[in-house]
């Protein structure tokens, strides 16, 4: 089958990086990036070191507003996908480079492959909700990561060429993590980073989501990290760019012990989270990485479209929003400052992860072609 497959963004390179291989193998791959992420630190450096193919096309479109993004990718996707006449064309997850994508083959008659379909967070004011709904109702093959988003799909009368083929993401980490098990990775990335990090003795963070890069969101999980940190253990923040660009414009400072740092590589954000007494996120990706690694971790959300990974009392992830008291509380008994660097070192030890195969069910799914009742 010939595939037009599209990215632009760091999960979607990541999410590439599992199934680009296997796709390649079984497929005409024909690998189109929107450049909706530019930074070496959040896009190029991702190719190098997950063994990606570099884009047969790279669109350039950078940054902007929800239309003007959008828009600018639809007029140079179009093109390109008639030009190419794939059977399919493949998208990943809900960002703007996914909405435009599936718009794009959808108008142009052909068959659309959704990658992490079904997910709802059920709050349409996030615009990553917006976009997965349209990209699902335009697909033909809904691959659903978890039980629940093929649920999900059936209450919106989407049942024809859905397949649960499992999460592609922890088919990466599974393939990846035992590399960075050894606290000595820990410490070779502290010295990197001029910070003495030990298992147990810091807090990871990431926060990009729109909402919390409104002035008074930044302000509240400023000082929620603020709390959560001390000069003994503090807070790692990876920091986005985009978030870091909205800190300045509200003039918003973060704590000194709040150590702010570049985005990271893949395998450094899996070793920070691994290690870490606690990880505070609003990132989807990083949420479900959490839960595998078996780290404690606050979701800087109210609400999350991978219910999974906050499910009942004994998951190892709790929503707090930005509840600074519940975030207290959270990550005083979930991450006792006496204990975890015990917790951290039997949990490396003890990491052991196995993929669902989730990129050779897609593949092969494609291979069958178009499922029956396909619309
Ligand atoms: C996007 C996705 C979000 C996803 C996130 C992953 C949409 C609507 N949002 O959010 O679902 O979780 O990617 O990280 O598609 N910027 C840079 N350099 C870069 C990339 C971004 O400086 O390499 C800055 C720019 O100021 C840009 C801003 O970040 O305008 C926002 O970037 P954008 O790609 O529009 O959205 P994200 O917040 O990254
Ligand atoms: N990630 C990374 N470097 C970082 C922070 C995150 O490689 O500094 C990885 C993380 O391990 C996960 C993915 O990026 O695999 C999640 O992407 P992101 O948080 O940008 O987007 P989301 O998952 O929220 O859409």
């Amino acid at each position: 089958m010939k595939i037009v497959s599209v990215v632009g963004t760091r999960p979607q390179l990541i999410k590439a990086a599992a199934l680009q291989p296997v796709l390649r193998r079984d497929h005409e791959d024909v690998f189109v990036d929107t450049g909706q992420h530019y930074d070496d630190a959040m896009a190029g450096n991702f190719f190098g070191e997950l063994g990606l193919a570099r884009p047969d096309h790279a669109l350039g479109i950078g940054g902007g507003g929800h239309g003007d993004q959008t828009g600018r990718m639809l007029i140079a996707l179009e093109p390109l996908i008639r030009e190419a006449a794939p059977d399919a064309v493949l998208v990943y997850g809900d960002t703007n480079s996914t909405l435009a994508g599936a718009l794009a083959a959808a108008k142009l008659g052909i068959p659309v492959a959704h990658v992490e379909a079904g997910l709802r967070s059920f709050d349409r004011r996030m615009p990553e909700e917006l976009n997965r709904v349209v990209a699902d109702h335009l697909a033909t093959w809904l691959f659903a990561p978890t039980a629940a988003a093929v649920a999900n799909l059936a209450a919106e009368g989407i049942a024809s060429g859905v397949i649960d083929v499992g999460d592609l993401m922890l088919d990466l980490a599974a393939r990846v993590s035992h590399e960075v098990r050894d606290p000595a990775s820990l410490a070779t990335i502290g010295e990197r980073l001029g910070l003495p990090l030990s298992p147990g003795g810091y807090l990871f963070a990431t926060v990009h989501r729109a909402e919390n890069r409104e002035p008074a969101a930044l302000a509240a999980w400023a000082a929620m990290l603020g709390d959560a940190a001390t000069p003994n253990r503090p807070v790692v923040l990876a920091l986005h760019p985009g978030t870091r660009a909205a800190l300045t414009a509200a003039g918003v400072t973060l704590p000194a012990t709040v150590a702010v740092v570049e985005p990271q590589g893949y395998r450094t954000s899996l070793a920070l989270q691994l290690h870490a007494a606690a990880v505070l996120t609003d990132s989807g990706g990083v949420q479900r990485e959490a839960a595998w690694l078996g780290v404690p971790c606050l979701v800087l959300r109210d609400r999350t479209e991978w219910v999974e990974t906050v499910g009942g009392p004994d998951s190892s992830s709790v929503l707090v929003g930005l509840d600074r008291t519940a975030a207290r509380r959270e990550l005083a008994t979930r991450a006792p400052v006496d204990g975890s660097p015990e917790i951290a070192a039997r949990r490396a030890a003890g990491l052991h992860l196995t993929g669902p195969g989730a990129a050779e069910r897609i593949s092969v799914a494609l291979s069958a072609g178009e499922p029956p009742g396909a619309r």
